[in-house]
């Protein structure tokens, strides 16, 4: 689903980045640790402040991302990152990854998950990329926030069968997904990493 007018302000400020970085990453990078030397996907990179940090903070060596809004693709074309030879970036559907299975050594999801009606079938997806022995950063929004009278109504998301940490962390699990770590705050936002089991 497309965000809505006060969803992309915010996505597009300053103060979104600095919350990207200083919140969100810290949170995964905590949880999870570094991707240096990997290759790494970013599904529903937005304005493209994810693949900076994948570079910068967690030393990935390349990273593809997409994203279903052609004009943030656009936007990302105009930065640094994406300047560089090892990164490749189109318009997609986290439902529908055009790469091969057992792609990825990590794949990053910066609040994108729940922006999907059939959010299931975005997890299996996700699972179905990564290599065996890959890692899941993820990072979402949950059902309380979403279903919210004040939070939720400044935001458009898809409102039926969203979820909570646990329908979540049992998608992840149902997937065939080694869940290793959880962080949640405030029953707003959660972060999880999992794993692909190795072969
Ligand atoms: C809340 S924004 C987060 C953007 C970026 N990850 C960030 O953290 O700044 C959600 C993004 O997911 C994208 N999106 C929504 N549904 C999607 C889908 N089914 N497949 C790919 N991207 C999607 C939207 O276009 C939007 O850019």
């Amino acid at each position: 689903m497309k965000l809505n007018f006060f969803e992309r302000i915010f996505i597009l400020s300053p103060f979104r980045s600095l919350v990207q970085r200083h919140l969100e990453a810290r949170q995964l990078f905590d949880l999870g640790g570094l991707t240096a030397g990997k290759t790494v996907l970013e599904v529903g990179c937005g304005p493209g402040g994810g693949i900076d940090l994948i570079y910068d903070f967690f030393g990935a060596t390349a990273v593809d991302a997409f994203d279903m809004d052609p004009e943030m693709v656009a936007r990302i074309r105009q930065r640094k990152s994406y300047r560089k030879p090892t990164t490749h970036l189109w318009t997609g559907n986290v439902r529908q990854i055009p790469v091969a299975s057992n792609r990825y050594d990590a794949v990053f999801n910066f609040g994108v998950i729940h922006h999907v009606v059939d959010w299931r079938a975005a997890v299996a997806e996700v699972f179905r990329v990564l290599k065996p022995g890959g890692r899941f950063f993820c990072e979402e929004i949950l059902k309380h926030y979403i279903t919210h009278p004040v939070w939720g109504r400044l935001m458009k998301h898809p409102q039926n069968d969203r979820f909570d940490r646990a329908a979540f962390v049992s998608a992840l699990k149902h997937s065939g997904f080694d869940v290793r770590r959880i962080r949640e705050m405030a029953n707003l936002y959660l972060w999880v990493i999992a794993d692909k089991p190795g072969e």
